[in-house]
């Protein structure tokens, strides 16, 4: 067992951790005021490799591993949580998807410009009636012999409206239950897809989160990914990984938070000394600094398994329910340890509590978590 990072993930942490200081921190307020998607900042992140990191080189993406992905996804989320959504979905939902179960063409066409960040991609598994149970898919996908007939409702799509490509699961056999779902690669610009008004949410207020409606869209055949009924097992297999990518942005929320908190703990003064010298600060710091690194240990446990090809399903879950309530734990108390101020958006932290609260509910909520791991537990 090692816990030493590599001088290449060191280097991935500081160029990740200077890049979200530099080009994600100036607007970042204005950007959660005004629900401002961070298109430039995006651009960018794929430019420098950050929208594909785990793809091939083959494919236009930058080769790593799934440790420097949790490195960076920390570090870009201790900043900005509505950019680093945006490179979890590209990177862990689309990305990886393709890259694991497309076909040849499938990614000559579709992956190299999204792990090169030409394009971003979104992943519609979710509907207004299928949310935790997502085997109740009501969009349907009717074999047509060359094409399919694509027809329903996504809700919650994370890049709805900025995605070129999406990943859209539905229901082709409803005779077969799960089993009888594909999984289609739809591009925004077919007929028949219409997007709807951007959700007005409560955090991570730059990402751009839609519903988006699909009318007699015309799917060619060669766009299903995998097997005829593929559809549900392959979302499964990418939430597994898509949930080590939300719990490091849980990860980064929480420390991002508890460096404010530290910070400003020796900096105001309450009753003649820094607040950082009362016991009752000092107990929440060191409560957050350890939930944090149980956190990033769970994380990167779950990446570890990853990339050493073993089974990280209930690793991955069990990060992500962890992660996401240490991050909604961590953020509140450091709300706290700057009392009024930390109420007022100038500060930060506020803004990392409201973002932290959605690390519980997308990609599977804590609860969803919990069936998946008392499931692996009791096999
Ligand atoms: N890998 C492979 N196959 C899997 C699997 C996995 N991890 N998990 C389930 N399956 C298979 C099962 O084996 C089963 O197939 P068989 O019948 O052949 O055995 C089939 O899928 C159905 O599974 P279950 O019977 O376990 O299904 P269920 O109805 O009990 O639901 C669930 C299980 C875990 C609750 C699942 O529905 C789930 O994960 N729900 C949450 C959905 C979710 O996470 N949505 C996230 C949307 S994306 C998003 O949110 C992005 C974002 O915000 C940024
Ligand atoms: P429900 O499933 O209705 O759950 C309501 C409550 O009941 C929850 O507390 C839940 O845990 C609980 N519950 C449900 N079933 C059980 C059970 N069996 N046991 C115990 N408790 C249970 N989806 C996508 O497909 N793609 C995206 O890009 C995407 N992005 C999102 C972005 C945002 C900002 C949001 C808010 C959502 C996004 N989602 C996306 C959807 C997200 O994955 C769902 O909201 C989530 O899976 C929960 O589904 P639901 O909202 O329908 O809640």
């Amino acid at each position: 067992m090692d816990f030493q990072l590599t001088e290449e993930h060191l280097m991935i942490q500081k160029a990740a951790r200077d890049f979200a200081i530099n080009e994600l921190l100036p607007g970042v307020i204005e950007r959660d005021e005004h629900q401002k998607f961070p298109a430039e900042q995006v651009k960018k992140l794929g430019e420098l490799g950050f929208l594909g990191m785990m793809v091939s080189p083959k494919y236009g993406g930058a080769g790593l591993d799934a440790i420097s992905y949790v490195l960076a996804m920390e570090e870009i989320s201790k900043i900005d949580a509505s950019a680093s959504v945006v490179m979890s979905v590209n990177n862990s939902l689309v990305c990886w998807g393709l890259e694991t179960f497309g076909t040849e063409e499938q990614k000559q066409k579709y992956l190299v410009p999204l792990a090169t960040g030409q394009i971003i991609g979104a992943f519609m598994l979710s509907e207004p009636e299928a949310g935790s149970d997502a085997t109740s898919q009501r969009t349907t996908a009717e074999d047509r012999g060359d094409h399919y007939l694509l027809n329903g409702t996504k809700n919650w799509i994370t890049n709805g409206n900025s995605a070129s490509v999406y990943l859209v699961m539905a229901q082709t056999h409803p005779e077969k239950g799960s089993k009888g779902i594909n999984t289609l690669i739809v591009e925004k610009n077919m007929p028949g897809v219409t997007i709807g008004a951007k959700e007005n949410k409560l955090g991570i207020r730059g990402s751009d989160t839609h519903s988006v409606m699909f009318q007699d869209v015309k799917v060619p055949k060669e766009n299903r990914i995998g097997e005829d009924g593929f559809g549900f097992k392959f979302a499964m297999k990418t939430l597994a990984g898509g949930r080590i990518g939300i719990a490091s942005q849980a990860l980064g929320i929480a420390s991002g938070a508890y460096e404010l908190a530290l910070k400003y703990s020796r900096e105001r003064k309450a009753f003649g000394k820094e607040i950082s010298q009362h016991q009752a600060i000092q107990f929440k710091l060191a409560d957050m600094a350890t939930r944090i690194e149980a956190s990033r240990l769970l994380c990167l446990k779950a990446a570890w398994e990853k990339d050493h090809h073993l089974d990280y399903t209930l690793s991955s879950s069990m990060a992500k329910v962890f992660s996401s309530e240490t991050a909604m734990w961590v953020t509140t108390e450091a709300v706290q340890v700057h009392g009024g101020y930390g109420y007022v958006k100038e500060y930060h932290v506020e803004r990392l509590m409201r973002d932290a609260k959605i690390t519980q509910i997308y990609e599977g909520t804590s609860e969803v978590q919990r069936i998946v791991i008392s499931r692996s537990i009791l096999a």
